[in-house]
């Protein structure tokens, strides 16, 4: 079975500047539809590479930086932390659950994680009580073709089945885009009651 995990061992990739090219942050943020957030959870945020490339973009407020992976959270620690101490704030969750309160976040972002993902349906439902009401999920990840590099194509998720999957989890307006190269974007808003 082929793994789906990141390999903590080639940590140094996620940090390589090159990825800004094809996974450009001022396209995401924009694609987003931000106004002014005070609160994001990046789920699998590895080394933060877009946790810190988000802070820059807020007026302060508050990133949660979420991991799975104890290497990840340790390098953030080691290499973030001292940089941007009050905003970027690591947390180790579990494959299905986030240890965050109700109603917080103004957006949860999933960059290269849905195809890594064990338990697609459970992460949904808790990025849903994540956020505040209205607020957006992100979810960014390998285009389902062939690219010069990323995962292997038969654990990559197609934009329709993440869709089905958001919708179910009870997002709407879910929008999307091809824009970037290698990667597709949804954007889905969580129904104001
Ligand atoms: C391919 S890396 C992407 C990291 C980062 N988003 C980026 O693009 O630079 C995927 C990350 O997701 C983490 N991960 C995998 N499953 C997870 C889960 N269920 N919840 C939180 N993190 C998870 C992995 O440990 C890894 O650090």
């Amino acid at each position: 079975m082929t793994e789906r995990k990141f390999d903590p061992r080639h940590i140094h990739k996620l940090n390589d500047t090159k990825r800004l090219e094809t996974l450009n942050p001022d396209y995401l943020w924009a694609f987003s539809g931000l106004k002014d957030p005070h609160v994001l959870v990046d789920v699998g945020a590895g080394t933060g590479f877009f946790a810190v490339a988000f802070a820059e973009k807020m007026n302060g407020g508050k990133i949660y930086a979420c991991d799975t992976a104890d290497e990840m959270i340790a390098w953030m620690q080691e290499n973030i932390t001292a940089s941007y101490a009050d905003q970027i704030i690591p947390v180790k969750s579990k494959e299905a659950s986030i240890p965050l309160s109700d109603a917080i976040a103004d957006l949860v972002s999933m960059i290269n994680l849905h195809h890594e993902l064990k338990a697609p349906e459970q992460i949904l439902a808790e990025a849903r009580r994540l956020l505040k009401p209205g607020a957006k999920i992100m979810i960014v990840d390998w285009k389902t073709e062939e690219t010069p590099e990323g995962p292997p194509l038969k654990i990559r998720v197609a934009p329709g089945v993440i869709r089905g999957q958001l919708k179910k989890a009870g997002f709407v307006n879910i929008f999307e885009s091809d824009g970037l190269p290698y990667h597709h974007i949804l954007v889905g808003e969580k129904q104001a009651l």
